[in-house]
């Protein structure tokens, strides 16, 4: 059943583990937004692995690991990546990689950083060039990976972009960087990366009429999407379920099912408007259970409240299926659980999840308080072993969204995870 896995809050809800823990049921995983902006923390015979660009169907060698066109590939980070993979004992021969990803090019991460501590309004980004490279793309200037395997063609097309951004980086007083050891050490990337590099729409369209089962792995979370989300204060890519078919070019005629990552409380890093934040104390508890530090940058993730008005958003723009509800024992110990279910503002109280960042900075959420379960879950592994308290719980959470749970995890291993019969 060829399945969409996706975040659907701020991202970081846990997608790494559901994947893994999903993937060995597929023949084919892939990648289909993003960059290295993303972080899927995994464990792999017993060690803790950050995947950044690296599908999770590398972890098993008869799955097709394909990063797909829809992801911008920074090549000597992704070098690294598999280079670190390979010292795991992963052979890699399963990875595919797009000739048509754009290229995370020197300039684009100058340029983020330079855009972070200039501009009016920042955004908290991860500093990686993810925008500036999608700018270029819809700018219709990018560098695609197949540029990079051809030296020629590589040296004639970054020439005038990098004029481009000279420019731009002069306006604002900053001094170029100086690309020629960056353009040796891009093309010997290209050569490294070469035996990967294929038309991943043909594979993936070919997997399709197969009957492949085709895992598409989401990365960031739906209130991030570039078009959908609390924007300005998003990522520059659809993170939502339509960045499968424009970041793959497969139709939706290959998506059998949708699945929802979303934690059973709220994280959010970088700014942005966040309703149900907890700034006190109980935020800094929550932070230091659930461990809610970046996977890319370290930075301390923003915690609070699960809130419902906005999962109910993401239920509904992806059309998802069944939700898998992750960091359930973080919860463990409190007394009392809130969960958003409306928002109020000077016009009164709505279930409505508002477009734009500055209306949503202006509400305040109403809660609904449900009693806690004061018990450890990280046994448990069948919902009969879970707690009359967490059961309601979850039935609220699915009333609300309209979404059945059909997988709670309660720990980081694997087997922390239970699956609710449907
Ligand atoms: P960018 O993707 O680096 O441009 O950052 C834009 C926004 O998305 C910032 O708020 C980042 O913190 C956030 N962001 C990007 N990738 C992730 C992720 O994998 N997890 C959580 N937040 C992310």
């Amino acid at each position: 059943m060829n399945t969409v896995v996706l975040g659907l809050q701020w991202g970081d809800e846990g997608k790494g583990k559901a994947i893994d823990y999903l993937a060995g049921a597929f023949d084919v995983v892939a990648r289909f937004q993003g960059g290295h902006n993303a972080g899927h923390t995994v464990y792999y015979q017993g060690r803790k692995v950050v995947l950044h660009v690296l599908p999770s169907g590398i972890f098993y060698p008869a799955c097709l690991a394909v990063i797909a066109h829809g992801v911008v590939v920074q090549p000597l980070q992704l070098v690294e990546e598999i280079r670190n993979a390979r010292a795991l004992g992963l052979t890699l021969q399963n990875l595919a990689l797009s000739e048509n990803a754009p290229l995370i090019l020197p300039f684009h991460q100058q340029l983020d950083v330079v855009f972070e501590d200039s501009r009016y309004q920042r955004i908290g980004t991860t500093r990686r060039g993810i925008g500036p490279a999608y700018e270029d793309v819809i700018g219709r200037r990018a560098l695609f990976v197949g540029d990079l395997l051809q030296e020629n063609v590589f040296r004639a097309k970054i020439a005038p972009l990098a004029e481009y951004y000279n420019r731009l980086f002069g306006a604002y007083g900053h001094a170029s960087e100086n690309l020629d050891q960056a353009i040796e050490q891009y093309l010997q990337a290209g050569q490294f990366l070469k035996p990967h590099v294929a038309d991943t729409t043909r594979l993936l369209q070919r997997s399709f009429v197969e009957k492949k089962n085709i895992l598409f792995e989401g990365a960031q979370g739906s209130l991030l999407d570039i078009n959908l989300g609390t924007y300005p204060f998003v990522t520059s890519s659809n993170t939502t379920i339509a960045g499968v078919f424009s970041g793959t070019g497969l139709s939706p005629k290959a998506v059998d099912r949708v699945i929802g990552i979303s934690k059973a409380y709220a994280t959010r890093v970088g700014e942005g408007p966040f309703p149900t934040e907890l700034k006190d104390d109980s935020g800094r508890d929550l932070r230091e259970r659930g461990n809610e530090y970046g996977a890319t940058t370290g930075r301390p993730r923003r915690v609070g409240w699960l809130d419902l008005v906005a999962l109910k958003h993401a239920v509904q723009i992806n059309g998802v299926d069944s939700l898998f509800l992750t960091k359930l024992d973080v919860l463990d110990d409190l007394s009392e659980i809130r969960v958003a279910t409306a928002y109020e503002d000077e016009s009164g109280s709505s279930d409505r999840f508002p477009p734009h960042a500055d209306a949503l900075d202006r509400v305040r959420p109403v809660y609904q308080a449900l009693p806690g379960w004061r018990q450890a879950l990280g046994a448990s592994r069948r919902l009969g072993d879970l707690p009359a308290k967490v059961r309601s719980y979850i039935a609220f959470i699915e009333e609300f969204t309209g979404a059945r749970v059909g997988h709670i995890s309660v720990g980081g291993e694997r087997e922390q995870t239970i699956e609710v019969p449907g």
